[in-house]
Order: structure tokens, then sequence, then C-alpha cells
């Protein structure tokens, strides 16, 4: 990591998840007016939890999914104050250490259109057209560098 306060890791227990399900209403529901039901999806438990940390305080989220030999990515997520540092793109080289473990084919996501840069330049290229998601215009992404 390359900044010593930050801590990226699998979640280890309830209360850790519970940490993580309240950035995502403070982001996804709160701040970007996501409807609850579309967050909170009923694929919680068949995905892997990803806490983010900061000098022990929880400030980010990543979910990841592992459907048939595919990774997909998501509920990637930093409080407000903690975004433009960096952290983002640690997180999201934490998420493609590990897929690379987990020996997935292809990893994916579905970006907001506004974020799609941000995931270029952590190695995503856009595939396909765009589509609503929650209410929000995506396009799906999938990482070149796996290969
Ligand atoms: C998307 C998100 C995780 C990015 O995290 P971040 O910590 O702000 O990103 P970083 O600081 O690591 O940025 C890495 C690079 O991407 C760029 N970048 C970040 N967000 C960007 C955006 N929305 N558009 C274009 N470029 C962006 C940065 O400028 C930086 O570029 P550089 O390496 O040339 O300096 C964060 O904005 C966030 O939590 N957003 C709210 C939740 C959300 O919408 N998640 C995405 C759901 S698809």
């Amino acid at each position: 990591m390359k900044n010593k306060y930050l801590e990226i890791r699998i979640v280890k227990n309830r209360k850790e998840l519970n940490d993580v399900l309240k950035i995502r209403e403070t982001v996804f529901v709160k701040e970007q007016n996501c409807p609850w039901e579309c967050e909170m999806d009923g694929l919680d438990d068949e995905a892997k939890h990803v806490i983010v940390k900061y000098k022990g305080k929880t400030i980010g989220c990543a979910r990841v999914r592992l459907p048939g030999n595919r990774a997909k990515l998501e509920r990637i997520a930093l409080l407000k104050e903690y975004r433009g540092k960096g952290f983002g793109r640690e997180l999201m080289d934490y998420l493609i250490r590990y897929c690379r473990r987990k020996k997935v084919g292809e990893i994916f996501l579905h970006s907001q259109l506004y974020a799609k840069d941000f995931y270029k330049k952590c190695g995503f290229r856009s595939r396909g057209k765009t589509f609503s998601e929650a209410g929000i215009e995506h396009i799906e992404m999938y990482y070149e560098g796996l290969n």
C-alpha cells in the first residue's frame, strides 16, 4: 500500500460487514439517490466484501462476485472526503490482485458513466452500449491487463 494509513482487505466479521453496508447507504442511497431495494439487491450473501480503512476508520468498500469463471466488481465506493487521493486506484489494484489469485478468466464491472475515465486509468475498457441501472446511466467495462 502506498499510504501507510490505508488498509484494504476482505471483511473479517459481521461488524465490518455492517460498516461496509453503512458506506453503501451513505454513498449510493443518500448521495446518489439509488433506491434502497436496488442497493440491497439480495446478492450480498454470495459476494466477497472488501473494506477500506484509513487510520482505522472505515471509509470505503467494494464487493466481488464470481459468476462462472468471471469476476464482477461491484459497489466500489469511498466516502466523499476521501476521494481524489489515489485511494480508489489502490482499491482497484487490490481487487484486481484478488481476482488474479482466484484465477478468473475475466474481470468486468458496470461503470456509472461519470466514472468511466477512472476505470480506464485502472486498465478497463468499455464494451457495448450504455444502459440504465438503478436510474443511473452505466456502461460495461472489462479489465484488459489480465493475460
Ligand atoms: C469512483 C471512485 C471510487 C474513485 O475514487 P478516487 O479515490 O476518487 O480515485 P483516485 O483518486 O484513485 O483516482 C485515480 C485516477 O482516476 C482519476 N479519476 C478519479 N475519478 C474520476 C472521474 N470520475 N472521472 C475521471 N477521472 C477520474 C483521477 O484523477 C486519477 O487520475 P491520475 O492517476 O491521472 O491522477 C470515487 O469517486 C467514488 O467513491 N465515487 C462514488 C461512488 C461511485 O460512484 N462509485 C462508482 C460506481 S460505478
